[in-house]
Parts: C-alpha cells; structure tokens; sequence
C-alpha cells in the first residue's frame, strides 16, 4: 500500500539537480558512494518490521536498503522527489510494501505520524537547515527523541568545493577546478546547478562548517554516542 497526498509544485527556485530526481542521483553519485552510504544506514536500522520516518526523504535511495516489511515514512516539501519516488514504489524499484509519502515541512510537528516509530533517519539535512542563531536544528532533533527509539543522523562534514573528497572522477574533477572559484561565483553555481532545494538559503546552508572534531563534539552534545566516519560523512546513532 502506498499512500501520497496531491504532490504540487513547491515555489522556491530550486537548482537542476532538485528540478529532477534523476539528476539528483546522478550528482549524489559523483560526490559520494551512495551504496556504502544508505547500506550502512539501513544495517542500523535493522531487519524486520520496523516502522522507519526519513526526514526529509530526497528520492529514498535508503528504501533500496530496506527489509520489505519495514512501513516507511518519508516528508519532503520537493514534490518531484516524491513523485519520483511514488513511481519507484509502482514500478518495483522499491520493494515496501507500506510507503507513506506526504508533502510535509519536516518543522511540522504535529503533522507526525501519531504512532511511535522505531527509527527516525535525518540525512544530509541538517546542513540544509541549519541556523545557529535559533539553533533549529538541534530542536529538530531533539523533538524527533519524543517520536522514536533510535534516531540516525548522517551528516557531511565538507560542504566547500576544496573540503569535498568526491567519490568519482567527473566529482573530483569538478570540487578540483570550482575550488578555486570566488565565492561569489559559488553561489551563483550553487543557485542554479548545486546544492539549492528553494527553501533554504545560501547563507544558511554555508553557514554550517565543521572539521571533524567540532561535528563529532556537535553529534555528542545532542547524544549521538555511537559515531561512524564515512569519507566526508559521519553517522551517529542515539537509542532511547
Ligand atoms: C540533500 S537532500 C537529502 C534527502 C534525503 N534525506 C537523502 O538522503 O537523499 C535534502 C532534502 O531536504 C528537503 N528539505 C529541505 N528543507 C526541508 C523542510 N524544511 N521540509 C521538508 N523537506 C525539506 C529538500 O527538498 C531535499 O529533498
């Protein structure tokens, strides 16, 4: 069963790669290896009949990962993402049986699922959302305690071009000639063919910069205890 609820066009400008699901894979595919990613997530999940809330759901790779029992949960305001992902579902790609897809703002609290969920995943958003003057971001994650068992964050610590290990060739190249770009030509890059999903600001997304040590610590201070590194990516898991 596969549930969704009208997805429409969401009006912020977003950049290529948030205009097609398709191209959004393909350029997660050149920065990271997405394989070792979401696998990893979904082993600490686990297997069985869990009840999974990914917020926000981008295209779900992770429910490739997922044991087919699992009833998933995804909120993303980008609503070609979610058809992209509802096609997914019909066509066999993604073999869940219960797929709850809303067009949801993952700030709205009430609009949760009312029953408890056994793991909450943020994935690459924080960095998306993250305000350190309202600190958003940790009542976020602090809000999702009262939702679920486990939580798993998996966050980058490199969001510059010089920062970025990228995965394969065409990445390398590109972090390798845009890292000596002027920032304002960054930005101008970020708008169109980068990393704008049309809801969060330049200002804000490239406001998060951490070395290991300070995402590691940030992870801490929100209870994430047990830490894994990947590449650029670091997951941490807390557990009720
Ligand atoms: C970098 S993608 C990550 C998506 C997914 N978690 C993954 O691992 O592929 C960031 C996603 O966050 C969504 N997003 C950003 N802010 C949001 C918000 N306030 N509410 C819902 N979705 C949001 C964007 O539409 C985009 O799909």
């Amino acid at each position: 069963m596969a549930t969704k609820t009208g997805f429409q066009r969401f009006a912020g400008f977003r950049s290529l790669p948030y205009r097609s699901g398709i191209i959004y894979n393909f350029v997660t595919d050149c920065l990271y290896d997405r394989y070792e990613k979401y696998s990893t997530i979904a082993k600490l999940i686990g297997n069985g009949s869990k009840k999974v809330f990914d917020l926000p759901c981008g295209t779900g790779f992770l429910t490739r990962f997922l044991s087919s029992s699992t009833t998933y949960t995804g909120f993303d305001l980008n609503h070609r993402f979610l058809k992209k992902m509802h096609k997914d579902w019909k066509s066999g790609k993604i073999n869940l049986k219960k797929l709850i897809l809303k067009q949801n703002n993952i700030f709205d609290y009430d609009k949760y699922p009312k029953e408890p969920q056994d793991v909450i995943v943020f994935c690459d958003i924080l960095h998306h959302i993250y305000d350190a003057q309202t600190n958003r971001h940790i009542d976020l994650v602090e809000n999702a305690k009262k939702h679920a068992n486990k939580i798993i964050l998996c966050e980058p610590i490199a969001v510059k071009p010089q920062d970025v290990h990228a995965y394969a060739f065409i990445g390398k190249t590109t972090m390798f000639i845009t890292k000596f770009f002027p920032e304002k030509v960054i930005k101008f890059l970020d708008f169109f063919l980068a990393d704008n999903d049309g809801i969060n600001s330049y200002h804000k997304r490239s406001s998060w910069q951490h070395d290991e040590k300070s995402l590691r610590e940030l992870y801490k201070n929100l209870g994430f205890n047990k830490i894994l590194k990947l590449t650029d990516d670091f997951i941490g898991v807390w557990e009720k």
